[in-house]
């Protein structure tokens, strides 16, 4: 006891060591747990690093856009998708969702996959995503392994959804759910916030899947069901293309790299979405808030952004790379947020993208915006449900023109991913056949 109290101490977190003392039972237990889970040596270096250090200083001088192509142009495009395909069927790819975030831009109560984004089917994007990946996997002939990670505030929720949706006809032993940790957020002047006596423990960002992955057992599991390639991706993107094949294939085929991204072409120099840089001439990502304005409006002598390589996050990494990934420490970096009622509050999380300069060379995979990309980020106006449900109603739309099929002038249309993973399949008979159940039409708002 005296230990945890000398611990605070040391840290400077008299306040908590003294609060601490206030408690007896039930509730001094679980505060005590709550401080025994975290590094306060770490936290109190972690704030006193921050307090002092500028935006600026997060980022190399020597910065370099990293160039790329879209993918799609390529002409070995065909052989990437073939050789994905060979290894989706020999069970060497899984896939792995990182969904312990918060979405408090959403504003939505609950687990971000739980959200329905009001397609005209109503399905969540958890259900959306289990559909794809079971296309893929009976097109492919094999299952695919699913990785959730969750964080503790959205986990019993989370698995509780699926669980109630019957995995969405997922074979349960294919799916592993596992936790991320937690760091205590900070006030103002660098003590930890308290409220009901418990401190105010977030998710440590989306760069703790790595050391989660690996203390949950699932490293362990996929390396002993043969997986060699896994499949990274966020939940909120409504487009993502999970395990895409050509992406997969392009990394075995092409790669000495340990790892993959997609990227796109920035919409314009305020869209926030990191971008792919040489930072020392090592490939990474720099975040939106991190970029320096004279980066992030600089232009090329046509007027092109200079720096316009977008991360999607979506990633591919070999088996070794995130054996590599799991004892690895990243940087932190830091949000200023309202914890609690409390303004200003320092909030501390990793980065997955900052494992890329750890690995080495990484290789860019260009892809169409409209095809793969539409986060839904807010509750309204830019990366909201609204763009994602057009940005879905058009593209399936023109996947159902791209198959000979008349569409009507100023629909939209939402094609079940029970039916096709990527616009494959969509014949006239089969529209005919599934309109108004498989295929549903929406108007645009
Ligand atoms: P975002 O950066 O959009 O964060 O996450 P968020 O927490 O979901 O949303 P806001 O910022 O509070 O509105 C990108 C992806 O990383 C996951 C998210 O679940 C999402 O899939 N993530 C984020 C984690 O898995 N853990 C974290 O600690 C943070």
């Amino acid at each position: 006891m005296s230990n945890i109290i000398e611990t605070l101490n040391a840290a400077g977190q008299q306040d908590l060591a003294a609060r601490l003392e206030t408690l007896e039972g039930d509730a001094r237990a679980k505060l005590e747990r709550d401080i025994l889970s975290q590094d306060w040596e770490e936290l109190r270096a972690l704030y006193t690093e921050k307090s002092t250090t500028s935006l600026e200083d997060n980022v190399s001088a020597d910065l370099k856009p990293m160039p790329f192509k879209i993918a799609a142009d390529d002409l070995r495009y065909a052989f990437w998708k073939e050789t994905g395909e060979i290894l989706l069927g020999k069970g060497q790819v899984a896939a792995f969702l990182v969904a312990g975030g918060q979405g408090s831009r959403l504003g939505f109560d609950g687990p971000k996959g739980m959200f329905d984004i009001g397609l005209p089917s109503h399905k969540s994007l958890f259900q959306l995503q289990a559909e794809r990946l079971q296309n893929l996997a009976a097109q492919v002939g094999h299952a695919i392994p699913w990785c959730i990670m969750t964080s503790p505030l959205n986990h019993e929720a989370t698995v509780n959804f699926f669980t109630e949706h019957r995995f969405f006809g997922y074979a349960r032993e294919n799916i592993r759910f596992f936790d991320q940790g937690t760091i205590c957020a900070l006030t103002p002047d660098g003590h930890a916030v308290v409220d009901n006596d418990r401190l105010a423990l977030v998710p440590d960002g989306n760069g703790g899947c790595f050391r989660a992955l690996a203390q949950s057992g699932t490293l362990a599991w996929l390396i002993e069901r043969g997986v060699r390639y896994v499949f990274l991706y966020s939940v909120d993107n409504a487009l993502c293309r999970i395990c895409d094949p050509a992406f997969i294939g392009a990394l075995a085929s092409e790669g000495r790299s340990m790892s993959a991204s997609k990227v796109v072409h920035k919409a314009g120099p305020n869209e926030n979405v990191g971008i792919f840089a040489l930072q020392n001439n090592k490939p990474g990502v720099v975040e939106y808030s991190d970029l320096p304005e004279s980066y992030r409006d600089m232009t090329n002598a046509d007027g092109s952004l200079t720096f316009d390589g977008g991360n999607i996050a979506i990633h591919l990494f070999k088996i070794e790379g995130l054996r590599k990934l799991q004892t690895s420490k990243l940087p932190w970096h830091t949000a200023r947020k309202t914890v609690c009622g409390i303004e200003k509050c320092w909030k501390f999380e990793q980065f997955l993208f900052d494992a890329f300069p750890q690995l080495g060379t990484m290789m860019p995979f260009g892809v169409i915006r409209e095809e793969e990309f539409s986060p839904v980020k807010n509750a309204d106006g830019n990366d909201s449900p609204k763009t994602a449900r057009e940005m879905i109603g058009r593209l399936h739309r023109e996947w159902l023109r791209k198959a000979h099929v008349e569409v009507k002038p100023g629909k939209l249309y939402e094609v079940s991913p029970t039916l096709s993973y990527a616009g494959e399949g969509l014949s006239r008979r089969v529209f005919e056949r599934e309109l108004g159940r498989n295929i549903l039409e929406f108007d645009a708002e």
